[in-house]
């Protein structure tokens, strides 16, 4: 199979969210800091009739439909999620009631975990399943989806809620260019979740930030080595059009492109100019370490990758700063963000892709965009995903109804025997919402 990669995408969030700003007062934090401080507008969440399963099934119903796919069409479906639901029987299993109806068991894979990784892993997989010899002909469906919640405090606002459907295939618009990828792996305790009764995890923020850094530098190392050695030149920020990172929060992000400058200038890369090289000229002989404390260079980097900030992340930005952190669809939300921006200019440009997950396990990857024929084209992809009309038909909750519903489900997390309010009148036709949890914690799903 031929330039294998993404054929089509489509994004479910939830309706319900809460304004940064709103919750900023609220939380009695200074003004600011939310919105300014980490970079977010707006933040979504589940309330009790939502959950990771049902809005996994909103999105590959919705892909499907949309696109035309029949469900015998679908060899392979991998999910991508850190959201414990039960601790044997995986997501996919769930999202099986789909294809069933069809007589369609045929299909592989089962779900990948490790923090915001997963998506990646489960993508990876499919991708390499239909370059393999066990390729049947048919597509792979990857699904990240995660409802990300913290307990009250500092981290709360870096929360979230989506699921990311994507269909991978041979002959696509959006195709993997593999053998440029850089790897970093290692032990860590910045983020993880050991507290098996509740649904938020135990995190070291100041760390969790220090090892997404130095995990995008190894990465870029890494990959920009490969690069060199396959393509006899050096790599650089120039090399391509956008930089897409996973986005617990817009700031991180803006630290991280900083950070591809900073090793630019280190490497003695083309895209920084001689202005640059001479206000950095003072931090190169910084160790590793002392450059992840340093304030000033934070400064100095950020200010001067400011234009190339402007032209190649910010288009990718509009979904994570609208609907927060969402773990393993974070992302793939970013660059679902970057082809509703785009669409119409992407083809033949390159887009680098930085997938983090705590823990740690990160990579980095090239991807190639051609236009494609519908309904596999760019612009088609935009149409589906329609996010604008998805960010502005959203329900505004104040905070104190937002506190209420975390309680409620601190509550409901790992609990039996309960219906839910069954009170669907935000969703839009056709989302799928939680019924009912029996005795036998047994979860049943309706569609609206
Ligand atoms: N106006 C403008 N900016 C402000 C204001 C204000 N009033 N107040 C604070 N700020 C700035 C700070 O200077 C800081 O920016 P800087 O880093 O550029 O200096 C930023 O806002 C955040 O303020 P902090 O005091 O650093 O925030 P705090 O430590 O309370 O919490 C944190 C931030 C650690 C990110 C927390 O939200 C958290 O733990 N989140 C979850 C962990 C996470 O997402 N980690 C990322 C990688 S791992 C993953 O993906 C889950």
């Amino acid at each position: 199979a031929k330039n294998v990669g993404i054929l089509a995408v489509e994004i479910y969030f939830p309706p319900t969210c809460i304004q940064q700003e709103s919750l900023e007062t609220h939380d009695g934090a200074s003004k600011g800091k939310y919105t300014i401080g980490l970079g977010q507008d707006c933040m979504a969440f589940c309330t009790e009739v939502e959950d990771v399963i049902s809005m996994s099934l909103t999105a590959v119903t919705s892909l499907l439909e949309k696109y035309g796919i029949d469900a015998k069409q679908i060899g392979r479906l991998e999910v991508g999620s850190e959201t414990v639901i039960d601790k044997s029987k995986s997501i996919k299993t769930f999202l099986m009631q789909i294809f069933e109806k069809s007589g369609n068991t045929d299909i592989e894979g089962v779900d990948s975990t490790n923090a915001c990784y997963g998506g990646t892993a489960a993508l990876f997989n499919c991708v390499n399943w239909v370059e393999s010899n066990s390729w049947d002909g048919r597509y792979g469906l990857v699904v990240c989806t995660d409802s990300a919640v913290y307990a009250e405090g500092p981290a709360r606002p870096t929360g979230g809620a989506a699921a990311i459907a994507i269909l991978v295939g041979p002959d696509a618009p959006i195709s993997f260019e593999s053998r440029f990828r850089g790897s970093h792996m290692a032990h860590a305790y910045d983020f993880y979740k050991p507290n098996l009764a509740s649904e938020y995890p135990v995190v070291d923020g100041k760390l969790s930030q220090t090892c997404y850094l130095m995990a995008v530098d190894t990465c870029y190392r890494q990959f920009c080595k490969k690069y060199e050695k396959l393509e006899g030149k050096q790599f650089s920020l120039a090399d391509a059009e956008y930089f897409v990172f996973h986005s617990p929060y817009n700031k991180l992000v803006q630290k991280s492109f900083a950070r591809l400058l900073y090793n630019d200038f280190l490497r003695n890369a083309s895209s920084v100019d001689e202005v640059a090289k001479e206000k950095l000229g003072q931090f190169s002989t910084l160790s590793l370490d002392e450059s992840y404390q340093n304030r000033d260079l934070e400064k100095a980097t950020q200010q001067l990758a400011k234009p190339l900030y402007d032209a190649k992340v910010q288009p990718t930005t509009l979904i994570p700063k609208q609907v927060g952190n969402m773990y393993t669809a974070s992302l793939y939300a970013a660059f679902a963000s970057l082809i509703h921006n785009k669409h119409t200019t992407l083809a033949g440009q390159r887009v680098i892709m930085f997938s983090y997950g705590s823990g740690l396990t990160a990579t980095m990857f090239s991807l190639k965009f051609r236009e494609g024929q519908h309904p596999f084209s760019l612009s088609n992809i935009a149409t589906v995903m329609d996010v604008q009309r998805k960010l502005d038909s959203r329900h505004e909750y104040s905070p104190k109804k937002f506190v209420e519903t975390m309680k409620l489900m601190e509550h409901r997390y790992g609990a039996n025997d309960f219906v839910t309010s069954q009170d669907i009148s935000l969703l839009s036709p056709g989302t799928f919402y939680l019924t009912e949890v029996d005795t036998m914690y047994r979860r049943f799903y309706s569609q609206k």
